[in-house]
């Protein structure tokens, strides 16, 4: 049995975006709960750090992969059941976030942050189906964010409509694993996704600014910040046999700000 509690015991895990911030921790946790870990990440030399701090937890391998390339996914997809023998857990983390830029309010812009942070969530799965369907058993979890129910974030600087592409794609997400959990459940997988409030990453400290952040969370009902790891046992949860019913749920994870029902 792995250092954690074992309740993912040699079940293969693909994490995208895993080479740093909140994939990180849920690879990490995942390694000591006894997975076999994939490192999806686009960034090479992110997808290296990543490894280097896993090291020694237990299996696992890095395959390049973009997300938003059909083609890039589909090979992720087949290294790690080349490398594993099968896939039984995805979890959709990566997006634009480190360097998301709300000024641009071009449509080319929008396309491009909907390709990666919806459209990447929808192509994996569909990559990863087949090996769960085959074998009734599997689990998927979508990333959304606390933004998806932050309306009047990022504040309204334009004179007409700004950019919520971030925000909009994230609400995207909640509804698409609604429609995955649907059509999946018959199969034995589950969808389900976690909606984090604003987590201490190195991407969070570059993108919000610390006045902000001491802002929101003074607004939390925990007055406490987020670290990566106080989100991994939820991943965990729905990733563990312990979730089985449980399909379709976005958790809100944010020490209590957004609350929806
Ligand atoms: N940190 C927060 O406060 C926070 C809050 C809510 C939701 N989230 C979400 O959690 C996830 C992780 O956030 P983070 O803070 O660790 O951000 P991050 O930017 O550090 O991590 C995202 C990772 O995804 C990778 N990536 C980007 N595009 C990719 C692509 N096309 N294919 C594969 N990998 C790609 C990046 O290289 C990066 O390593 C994101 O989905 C983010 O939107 C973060």
């Amino acid at each position: 049995m792995a250092a954690g509690g074992g309740r993912l015991d040699g079940k293969v895990a693909i994490i995208t975006g895993s080479g740093q911030g909140i994939g990180l921790g849920y690879a990490k946790r995942f390694l000591e709960e006894g997975a076999k870990v994939v490192v999806a990440e686009l960034d090479e030399a992110r997808g290296k750090a990543g490894m280097d701090a896993i090291k020694g937890l237990g299996e696992a391998i890095y395959v390049r992969t973009d997300i938003a390339d059909p083609e890039s996914g589909e090979a992720c997809v087949k290294a790690a059941a080349d490398a594993f023998g099968t896939i039984d857990i995805l979890i959709n983390n990566a997006a634009l976030y480190h360097d998301i830029d709300n000024t641009d309010v071009s449509y080319e812009y929008l396309q491009k942050v909907t390709s990666v942070n919806q459209h990447g969530a929808w192509l994996m799965g569909r990559a990863v189906a087949p090996y769960m369907v085959k074998q009734n058993w599997g689990r998927i979890v979508n990333q959304s964010s606390g933004a998806a129910y932050s309306y009047m974030f990022p504040p309204m600087e334009f004179t007409g409509l700004g950019n919520y592409s971030y925000s909009i794609t994230k609400w995207g997400v909640v509804g698409l694993t609604k429609f995955m959990a649907a059509q999946l459940g018959q199969y034995g997988i589950t969808v389900n996704c976690i909606a984090p409030g604003i987590t201490m990453t190195e991407a969070t400290k570059k993108v919000v600014p610390e006045m902000f952040l001491d802002g929101m969370t003074g607004m939390t009902a925990m007055k406490q910040r987020l670290e990566p790891e106080d989100l991994a046992g939820a991943a965990v949860f729905f990733a563990s046999d312990d979730g089985k019913f449980c399909t379709g749920q976005t958790l809100v994870i944010d020490g209590g700000l957004a609350m929806p029902a």
